[in-house]
């Protein structure tokens, strides 16, 4: 059933969504140790501000991680491979495609050893897929730092257009966007 969440009018979780190699699902708390190690990462920190303390994660994080409207497992042979995430773009931030800010934010981190092998394109075309069903028209934009080669290439492959380029937290950002009424497959 449609639901008011803080992503907007959607129904969640929907069924899992099925690409030809993986699976797009909610949370669970078998994916726990995937998703400690994703933050654990020194590689998958690079350009995300930094790896997260091991220790601070076993702590901090909940038995069932990241369970939030826009908050995609995903599954390659029933392991969690990765996460893709669509969020409320924070207000205060720079770039913004909205008058009214808020924008829908498409984020993805997958862990070093699924990298190459197209599994990020794979899942984050099904993610903004469902999402142009669930908010048809809506724009979904996104950022990253100008230096993260993979997350430039992956953004342009999945037909996201540069809107802006900024400083922020020390490094230049890029900031695009994306939107269904232009398709970009
Ligand atoms: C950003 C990130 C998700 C990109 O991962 P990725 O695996 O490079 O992305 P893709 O899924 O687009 O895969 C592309 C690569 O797979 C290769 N590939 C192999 N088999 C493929 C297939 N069947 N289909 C498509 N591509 C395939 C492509 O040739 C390409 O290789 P290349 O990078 O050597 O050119 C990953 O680097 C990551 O998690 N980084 C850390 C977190 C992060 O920085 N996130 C971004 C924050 S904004």
């Amino acid at each position: 059933m449609t639901a008011m969440t803080e992503l907007g009018p959607v129904t969640w979780p929907p069924a899992p969504l099925k690409t030809e190699r993986l699976v797009l699902r909610e949370s669970e708390a078998r994916d726990r140790a995937a998703f400690i190690e994703l933050f654990a990462s020194p590689e998958v920190g690079t350009y995300v501000g930094g790896a997260r303390l091991r220790a601070e994660l076993e702590r901090a994080v909940p038995e069932v991680p990241g369970r939030r409207p826009g908050f995609f497992v995903i599954d390659l042979d029933g392991a969690m491979i990765g996460m893709v995430t669509l969020d409320r773009r924070d207000a205060g931030r720079p770039g913004h495609v909205r008058p009214d800010a808020g924008e829908a934010e498409l984020g993805y981190m997958f862990l070093p050893q699924a990298w190459g092998r197209g599994y990020a394109a794979e899942a984050c075309a099904a993610a903004l897929d469902w999402f142009a069903d669930a908010l048809p028209g809506e724009p979904v934009v996104l950022c990253t730092q100008t230096a993260n080669d993979r997350a430039m290439r992956l953004a342009a492959k999945l037909g996201f257009t540069e809107v802006e380029r900024f400083e922020e937290y020390g490094a230049e950002q890029w900031f695009g966007v994306w939107s269904s009424a232009t398709p970009s497959r």
